[in-house]
């Protein structure tokens, strides 16, 4: 049984490993009691105590499960509100729960006013994963305000301190993992774009700084596109707490009477690393998360325009490019920004989706028909939030835009947000869109979005504030409508690289773009910061003109996920085109274990000097390794590479390049296998695959 009660008012939620436990102090409110190994539930006991003295109310010290701002608590809350009466102070106690399968739902209400926060817990036994939410609801008359409405609340176990992961990056730099000792005070993560952004992500992932007991690690991720805020802080008493959610900032909701808020997921857990963290995630996102058309099938690999041709596509360039992309083995042929509208760079035509009669005389069809000939499946750019100053949609219709009356809307990239909070706003998307997919064959759709949000002004809202959240859901509606169209036809979400790289991306979209930037000594960091918690099938990673380094190094890098292409190959020469080939046939008779299997971070660029990462499919049975070294120092030239995630009494085959050899399992993962790396750009792609 994964979820049940244990005595009266203890409730028990157990995943194949791992316990969480709550229960209902005799002053009703809703505590949290153990998150970690499983113990005996029926011993659980909740201790109701009093304040510490005048300074320490009970309420500051006490783990309640979800704590609002009222009463005597005075550090940070997950809910705040304001009461139709002006009233800010809200007590939330036990009213009800229901237990039905794998969910939890616990009903809170306030003491005075008709406010009930629904608490939902749902149990992923077989993936070590639980999800946790809240839903707030307005059961009585007058309107109350939300001003923080957090999805979670997580009390950490240990009073020891613990080193908290996130990312800080930038356009161009995403997932660079920062990692920080919280001896006390708060760390915030967040994003205030309207989109999950560069900068940090939405999760945690927190690592106890003592494991002298075997103190887990512990992590959690939401499952938004937005906004978001993750804090993490320690009080005086050495308690660390998480607040995972939407971003609070310039946040409110307005519930009228009988309406709801229904706050994102959280998906958390514990484990035994940092690592299986990466682990644990992939096989609950492939199982879970991903929209189901595409979630049990490999990912294509594709050809993507951008790098090559940029915003200058015509029929005959995408029509020569296509043919080459098709000698490479490609399978899809996304032809990027450039095709609609007036659009010859970034300063006009955003839009105006109809196709560029001077660029592509005879409409779409001739060169979706020729990319069809190839053999490939064909795909296309579309920015769907954004318009141009410089567009016949903003002409028609320049109040279509998020903005404050008495300002001037910042452009950003030459363009302007459209509010989607609008239901004819949002309709014009939607219906351009089916349109486009409607009328041409189109199997692969890139969802571009290249700025954030500013001047955050709706007035069709009746708070402006709201629109963050609106906004992100009108996009979640928009793609779910189109995918139920068209299930055949695969989303990927971007924005100006790994802008919109979150679980509610994994959740509505099939995959993301990773990172404009595709130097793959870069990449090499931007992809490993990805994993530490993102499934790697949906990672898109192209292989392109950006460097200097060898074909053999940028593929080695590039299949380390969903590999694509993105080089001019009108440059390319026939060798360079069957080399490509050659690479793309590895990577996808490897497909299946890279996508679906086990990642294991081996060895790291900063502390190794090499790079090597491992994946492993669920058997065990098959493996295959990158690894890359850019350039060797100070004599170093052999490096030991030991796997991981292999049955230690099976013996496997191991073949790297013409070299082919068979070992244990055991001596694969403890002793390792040593090779030489001297020199610039060395890199290796080994395959295991055990003898039966
Ligand atoms: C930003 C994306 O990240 C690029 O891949 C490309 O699609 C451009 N936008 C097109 O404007």
């Amino acid at each position: 049984m994964a979820v049940f009660r244990a005595g009266e008012n203890i409730f028990v939620l157990e995943t194949e490993n791992y316990q969480y436990v709550l229960g209902v102090g005799s002053d009703g409110l809703l505590r949290h009691l153990h998150w970690g190994e499983k113990v005996q539930p029926g011993d659980f006991e909740i201790k109701v105590f009093d304040d510490i003295n005048s300074n320490h109310s009970y309420l500051d010290t006490i783990c309640q499960e979800y704590s609002p701002f009222g009463s005597k608590l005075f550090r940070d809350c997950a809910f705040k509100c304001r009461f139709g009466d002006g009233v800010r102070d809200a007590v939330l106690v036990f009213k009800d729960y229901v237990i039905s399968e794998n969910t939890l739902k616990i009903f809170l209400e306030d003491i005075h006013y008709r406010l009930e926060a629904e608490l939902l817990y749902t149990v992923y036994e077989d993936c070590d994963v639980m999800g946790r939410k809240v839903i707030i609801r307005n059961t009585g008359e007058e309107c109350i305000e939300c001003e923080k409405v957090m999805s979670a609340e997580l009390s950490f176990p240990e009073k020891c301190e613990y080193e908290i992961i996130n990312t800080n990056g930038t356009w161009w730099g995403e997932y660079q993992v920062v990692k920080e000792r919280l001896s006390g005070g708060t760390l915030s993560f967040e994003s205030r774009k309207g989109t999950s952004a560069h900068g940090n992500a939405p999760f945690f992932i927190a690592k106890p700084c003592l494991d002298e007991r075997g103190e887990k690690t512990l992590f959690g991720v939401l499952e938004y596109s937005g906004s978001f805020k993750v804090s993490v802080s320690r009080d005086g008493f050495n308690v660390t707490r998480a607040m995972v959610g939407v971003n609070d900032f310039d946040f409110i909701v307005s519930l009228k009477s009988g309406e709801e808020f229904s706050a994102p997921w959280v998906y958390f857990g514990c484990t035994e690393s940092v690592d299986e963290v990466s682990r644990i995630m992939n096989r609950f996102a492939l199982k879970y998360v991903f929209p189901e058309q595409f979630r049990e099938k490999t990912l294509p690999v594709l050809y993507n325009s951008w790098e090559a041709t940029g915003f200058d596509v015509t029929a005959e360039s995408q029509k020569r490019l296509a043919e080459r992309a098709a000698k490479t083995g490609a399978e899809v042929f996304v032809m990027d920004d450039g095709w609609f509208g007036e659009r010859k760079d970034d300063f006009a035509g955003l839009g105006d989706w109809y196709v560029n009669k001077k660029k592509f005389p005879n409409g779409l069809s001739e060169l979706i028909d020729h990319v069809n000939e190839l053999g490939m499946d064909f795909g296309i750019w579309i920015e769907p939030e954004m318009v141009n100053p410089d567009s016949d949609l903003y002409r028609e219709h320049p109040d279509w835009i998020y903005n404050f009356k008495t300002r001037t809307p910042s452009e950003m990239r030459n363009q302007l947000v459209l509010n989607l909070t609008k239901p004819q706003v949002k309709e014009f998307v939607f219906d351009f869109i089916d349109k486009l997919l409607s009328e041409n064959n189109i199997k692969y759709i890139k969802w571009d979005m290249n700025r954030p949000i500013s001047e955050p002004g709706a007035e069709n809202l009746r708070d402006g504030r709201e629109l963050w959240f609106r906004h992100t859901m009108a996009v979640y509606e928009i793609v779910d409508k189109l995918k139920e169209k068209y299930p055949e036809t695969q989303f990927e979400a971007c924005a100006s690289g790994g802008g919109r790289c979150d679980y509610g991306a994994f959740r509505h979209f099939d995959e993301i773009w990773t990172s404009d930037n595709t130097k793959p000594i870069d990449r090499i960091e931007i992809q490993n910061g990805y994993a530490l918690i993102n499934p790697t099938k949906a990672m898109r990673a192209w292989v392109t003109d950006s460097s200097d380094a060898p074909l053999s190094f940028k593929f080695n890098i590039s299949m380390q996920g969903a590999l694509g292409l993105g080089m001019n190959l009108l440059d390319s020469s026939e060798e360079e085109l069957a080399c490509m080939k050659k690479y793309v046939e590895i990577y996808k008779e490897n497909r299946e274990v890279i996508q679906f299997g086990d990642r294991y971070g081996l060895m790291n660029l900063k502390d190794h000097m090499l790079n090597a990462n491992e994946f492993v499919n669920v058997k065990k049975s098959k493996a295959i390794i990158f690894a890359a070294c850019v350039n060797t120092k100070f004599l170093h030239r052999s490096f030991k590479i030991k796997l991981k995630g292999l049955e230690a009494n099976s013996r496997y085959n191991v073949e790297i390049g013409e070299d082919r050899f068979e070992k244990s399992g055991s001596y694969l993962m403890n002793v390792g296998i040593e090779r030489d790396f001297g020199g610039d750009y060395k890199n290796e792609i080994w395959t295991v695959n055990k003898i039966n």
